[in-house]
C-alpha cells in the first residue's frame, strides 16, 4: 500500500513553530506509545535546537509495557527526558511537573545566579494530530487553571496557562505533520489512525495489520474474537465477520466491514496491549 500526502499548509505551520519556539524554554512532545518513532516528526530535532526536550510517551494504556521500557530507555540515551502518560485517565500526568523541573534544572539554575528568581518555566506541547496533545493539556492544567492572557513584551495573542508558580504552558499545542516518506511509518501511523480513512484500503491495511499481530502477537486475534487461528489472513477475517455478523444479503462476507471492526478494536486497545515498532 502506498501512502502519498504532502499538506500544504506545512510551511506555514512550521514558520508559526518557529516563531512560538523563541517564546520557551522546554518542548514537550507527544508521540503514541505504541509507535514512538513514527509518530515523531522528525523536523523537530531542527526547530527545537538548543531548547531542553521532554518526550512524553502518551496512550501508555495502550502499549505493551516491555516495549515502552525500551523505548524510554532508548530516548533518555538520546538526551531526551522520558516519562509515560495515559492523559485520558490522567496517569503519569501530574509526575510531568517534576520531569520539567529536571529538564529545566541548568536553566533554573543560571536565573538564580543572576538574581532572577522564582521566573515561571514556559513550556510547549508540540506533536502530530491524533496524539492527545488537547487532551494531555487538559488533563495537565485541570479546570482550576486560570489562563494569564496577553504580556508585555510577548506576542500579542499567545495565551499561557499558568499551571502552578513555577510552569506556564503555551495554550495552543504545535501541531507538527505527520512524516512518512518511509512506507512503514505510513502504514503504522494509519494502524493507529493518525491518517484520513481516505488515504488507504481499510481491507488491505485489516490484512497486514493482521499480519504483524500474527507475527508478533499470535494468540490476540484468535483470543479476543473467540475464534480459531489460522494460517490464511482472509480466512481470520471471514471469521471475524461471521463473529461480529459481518454478513451482506445473499449470505456473503462484509469483508470491509469485518476490517473496519478489526482495526477499531485494535485502535481502542480491545485486543490487547500492542505495541507496533521496537527501537532499532
Ligand atoms: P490531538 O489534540 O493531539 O489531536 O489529540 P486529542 O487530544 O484530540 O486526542 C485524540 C484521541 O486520543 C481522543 O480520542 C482522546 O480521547 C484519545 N486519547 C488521548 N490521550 C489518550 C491516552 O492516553 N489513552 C487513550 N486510550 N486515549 C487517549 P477520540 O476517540 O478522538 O475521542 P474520545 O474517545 O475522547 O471521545
Amino acid at each position: 500500500m502506498q501512502f502519498q500526502w504532502y499538506p500544504g499548509h506545512m510551511t506555514k505551520a512550521k514558520r508559526a513553530m518557529q516563531e512560538d519556539i523563541k517564546l520557551i524554554d522546554v518542548i514537550i512532545e507527544l508521540v503514541d506509545s505504541r509507535v514512538p518513532f513514527s509518530s515523531k516528526n522528525p523536523d523537530i530535532d531542527t526547530l527545537a535546537n538548543g531548547k531542553s526536550r521532554i518526550l512524553l510517551m502518551n496512550k501508555y494504556d495502550l502499549a505493551d509495557k516491555a516495549v515502552s521500557d525500551k523505548w524510554t530507555k532508548y530516548y533518555e540515551e538520546k538526551g531526551y527526558f522520558v516519562a509515560t502518560v495515559n492523559s485520558k485517565n490522567g496517569r503519569g500526568v501530574k509526575a510531568v511537573n517534576d520531569v520539567i523541573q529536571k529538564a529545566c534544572k541548568e536553566k533554573i539554575e543560571r536565573d538564580r545566579k543572576r538574581g532572577i528568581l522564582n521566573r515561571p518555566i514556559r513550556a510547549m506541547i508540540v506533536g502530530i494530530p491524533n496524539v492527545g496533545k488537547s487532551t494531555f493539556i487538559n488533563s495537565f492544567a485541570g479546570k482550576a487553571c486560570a489562563k494569564t492572557g496577553n504580556k508585555p513584551g510577548v506576542t500579542k495573542g499567545k495565551q499561557w496557562i499558568r499551571l502552578n508558580k513555577n510552569v506556564e504552558l503555551l495554550d495552543t499545542p504545535g501541531i507538527l505533520w505527520p512524516k512518512f516518506e518511509d512506507q512503514q511509518v505510513g502504514l503504522n501511523l494509519a494502524f493507529i489512525g493518525s491518517i484520513k480513512d481516505e488515504l488507504y484500503n481499510i481491507y488491505e491495511l485489516s490484512l497486514l495489520l493482521l499480519d504483524y499481530l500474527i507475527k508478533n502477537y499470535p494468540d490476540a486475534v484468535a483470543d479476543f474474537y473467540e475464534i480459531e487461528n489460522s494460517d490464511s489472513n482472509n480466512e481470520l477475517l471471514e471469521r471475524i465477520a461471521i463473529k461480529r455478523g459481518c454478513i451482506k444479503s445473499g449470505a456473503e462476507y462484509d469483508l470491509d466491514k469485518a476490517a473496519k471492526c478489526l482495526v477499531d478494536d485494535f485502535r481502542n486497545g480491545r485486543i490487547g496491549k500492542i505495541s507496533l515498532e521496537i527501537p532499532g
